[in-house]
């Protein structure tokens, strides 16, 4: 799809926010009671949050929605949802919107935009590591319960933390050069590209479901010992690999 007839920009009225609670249906096949509902997407705006829409013409075909949170007595944002059209997807559109997403929170004063993603969801990993320059070091264990999406296969909904530190070096380094700064490895943590297979086939869940609790341990260890998730490789396979190191910035709000 040719990205130049797409407008991204801040929406605030209840009949766009229509289209938004639509496309979050489309994209993730949630049950209605599991939706986020139209009063929030209204309310979220009007309390620093964000509703960002990517429109071409009169329909919506990505979207970036966050709400602010705090901790240890700083705002921040959290990022709940970003969603692209499928016919629209790996050509820049998500990109896009956390750029727009980013530079519509440093205008707000905030530093810090989290969220949170699925380590066996490749694409997402890499996109959130490579693409954004974003860390992670904290792991929720079945975030959200087992859902009604089939993107996530009835496995518990285990989460990674993103954490996007929008003036770190490492972001301002990507940004600028494309290039992310060094890293020293330390651990490998790897998902096979047969994980969506195993999801998908009620035969073979069991072994999606292996690798989910084998990984989950690994990287509980590492946070422990203060490593993070810095970069992300890609197998000519499909396959994906978390890259942990040590962060040598020293942005945390963390306890
Ligand atoms: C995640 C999502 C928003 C990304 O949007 P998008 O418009 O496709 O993103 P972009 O085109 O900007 O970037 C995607 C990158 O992933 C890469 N990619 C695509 N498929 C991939 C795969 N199977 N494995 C690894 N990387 C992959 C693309 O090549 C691209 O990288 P590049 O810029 O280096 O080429 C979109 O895929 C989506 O809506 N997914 C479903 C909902 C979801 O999972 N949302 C995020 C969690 S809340």
């Amino acid at each position: 799809m040719n990205g130049d007839n797409i407008h991204v920009r801040n929406c605030t009225e209840v009949e766009e926010f229509r289209a938004f609670v639509a496309l979050q249906k489309e994209v993730w096949g949630f049950a209605d009671n599991e939706l986020v509902p139209l009063r929030i997407f209204s309310l979220a705006p009007k309390i620093g949050g964000q509703v960002i829409g990517a429109w071409s013409g009169e329909t919506l075909v990505g979207f970036a929605f966050s709400i602010p949170g705090v901790r240890n007595g700083h705002a921040y944002l959290h990022s709940h949802m970003l969603a692209v059209k499928a016919d629209y997807r790996n050509s820049g559109l998500g990109r896009r919107l956390k750029l727009f997403q980013r530079d519509d929170a440093i205008a707000k004063s905030y530093e810090l935009i989290e969220w949170t993603f699925d380590p066996l969801e490749i694409k997402n990993a890499y996109f959130n590591l490579e693409r954004l320059g974003a860390v992670a070091r904290r792991y929720n264990i079945n975030q959200y319960g087992i859902t009604s999406s089939p993107l996530q296969g009835f496995l518990p909904t285990d989460r990674l933390v993103a954490e996007w530190w929008l003036k770190s070096k490492r972001v301002e380094s990507l940004l600028g050069s494309g290039q992310l700064p060094a890293v020293g490895e330390e651990l490998q943590i790897e998902i096979p590209a047969e994980i969506y297979e195993w999801k998908a086939n009620p035969g073979t869940r069991e072994k999606a479901a292996e690798l989910q609790l084998r990984n989950r341990e690994q990287f509980l260890k590492a946070f422990r010992q203060g490593l993070a998730c810095l970069r992300y490789g890609r197998g000519d396979d499909g396959s994906g690999v978390f890259v942990l190191g040590r962060w040598d910035e020293q942005w945390s709000w963390a306890d």
